[in-house]
């Protein structure tokens, strides 16, 4: 699936606006996309965000704040985030439900894709047990990801270990954004379900969220590039 929109997405999880924006100018010289997430929002705020894309206009942009609310609610965060500009990505927790879902997907712009998180790739099997969801993680996530489908959604936000299955439930056009992407030898920190970049697109990961191997590199820019190639 091609949707010209970069395959690699990188975490700018900064809490500081100059940081964040050397960062951003970095990996989008080399053609990858700026994710911003609850650590740059709940520092810098919608104005932070606009920042950035004033700054980086033609670079997309994916906004990962995982609404998970009433309907009413989200719908209106959904408005809020995209009345000032269109971000490539927008994301929302499946288990928020499908009147939720569908409430965000009718107030998401037309260019701005929307997906849904599964379980978060920092979890593992017992950590899900723990909360209490007692089926197999491979078929939780498969459900969810069915049910963001049937809210109209365009893609969800899993991990690289239900690719193969998700895709091959929800078909070719959905959208599979993979974190807990782990370059061979760097450190997972505190994901759990981790994977290398190409093996992730070799089974059929659409996009990749790659943070801190790229963010905590001596040089971020040329690690964006190695990932890269190793992609081909
Ligand atoms: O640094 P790292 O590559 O682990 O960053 C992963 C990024 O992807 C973080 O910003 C995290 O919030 C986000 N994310 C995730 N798992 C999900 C959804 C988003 O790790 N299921």
């Amino acid at each position: 699936m091609n949707n010209n929109l970069p395959v690699i997405f990188c975490a700018i999880d900064k809490p500081d606006l100059i940081a964040a924006k050397t960062l951003c100018a970095e990996i989008s010289d080399v053609g990858l996309g700026i994710k911003l997430g609850m650590e740059f929002f709940n520092a810098l705020g919608p104005q932070g965000v606009l920042e950035i894309h004033k700054e980086f206009p033609n670079t997309p942009i994916f906004i990962d704040l995982k609404y998970h609310d009433i309907p009413n609610t989200v719908a209106s965060a959904v408005r809020s985030i995209t009345s000032e500009f269109t971000p490539a990505f927008l994301n929302v927790h499946a288990a928020g439900g499908l009147d939720m879902m569908k409430a965000a997907k009718a107030e998401c712009p037309q260019e701005t894709k929307l997906l849904a998180v599964t379980i978060l790739t920092s979890l593992d099997e017992q950590a899900i047990d723990n909360i209490g969801y007692k089926e197999n993680l491979n078929e939780r996530v498969v459900q969810m990801a069915k049910l963001a489908q049937n809210a109209g959604l365009d893609g969800v936000v899993c991990s690289s270990h239900e690719i193969e299955s998700i895709r091959k439930e929800c078909g070719d056009d959905f959208i599979l954004m993979v974190p807990g992407i782990r370059p061979a030898g760097s450190d997972i920190n505190d994901q759990k379900r981790t994977m290398v970049p190409k093996e992730a697109i070799d089974k059929g990961a659409t996009h990749l969220v790659i943070g801190r191997p790229i963010t905590q590199s001596n040089n971020p820019k040329q690690t964006a590039e190695e990932i890269l190639k190793s992609l081909n």
